[in-house]
């Protein structure tokens, strides 16, 4: 796998430290990552900018030299292909995400037959994180600092004490 592209996308808002071991495990098996933002239909508008996602998600991943950053609005399977990319990476959490991740895999190798989509299981200590909870607890004044990137920290933490 070592000379191809591979894909992570999601929602990332906010990314958290699932997602970042997701992405580096993913870096460690690809010449090339590409972490896009995209748009997930069942979530509407989000909390976070496009654009603070993209500038968060570059920091968190800043000293790993094969990922790159990016957006976009489309289909991921248009995306991927436009990129050469070979393999969509995606984090499995439990259960509850493997029919929906599913659905979308086998969508997404009908749109792209060429696209084969990679399952990583999630490290049982991020079993239960999601940006959901992250933006739950922060906007509660709870402490985050365990579940998201230290690197973004503090933009989380002042974006959604201000609501
Ligand atoms: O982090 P998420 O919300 O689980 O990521 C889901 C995402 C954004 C990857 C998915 O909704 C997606 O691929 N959106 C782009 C539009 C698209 O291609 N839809 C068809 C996929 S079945």
């Amino acid at each position: 796998m070592k000379d191809n592209i591979a894909i992570c996308p999601g929602s990332f808002d906010p990314i958290t430290i699932g997602h970042l071991d997701i992405i580096a495990r993913s870096a460690k098996m690809f010449n090339k990552v590409i972490v896009v933002v995209m748009s997930n239909v069942h979530k509407n508008g989000g909390s976070f900018t496009v654009e603070e996602r993209v500038s968060m998600i570059k920091k968190s991943v800043a000293d790993i030299p094969n990922v790159e950053v990016d957006h976009y609005e489309g289909l991921l399977a248009d995306y991927a292909a436009s990129k050469n990319a070979v393999a969509i990476i995606k984090g499995l959490r439990a259960v509850t995400d493997f029919e929906y991740e599913f659905q979308m895999a086998l969508t997404n190798k009908k749109l792209n037959p060429k696209l084969e989509t990679l399952f990583l299981t999630t490290s049982a200590e991020n079993m239960y994180l999601s940006s959901s909870m992250v933006k739950q607890i922060a906007s509660m004044g709870g402490d985050v600092s365990d579940f998201v990137p230290p690197a973004i920290h503090n933009d989380i933490v002042n974006r959604l004490k201000k609501g």
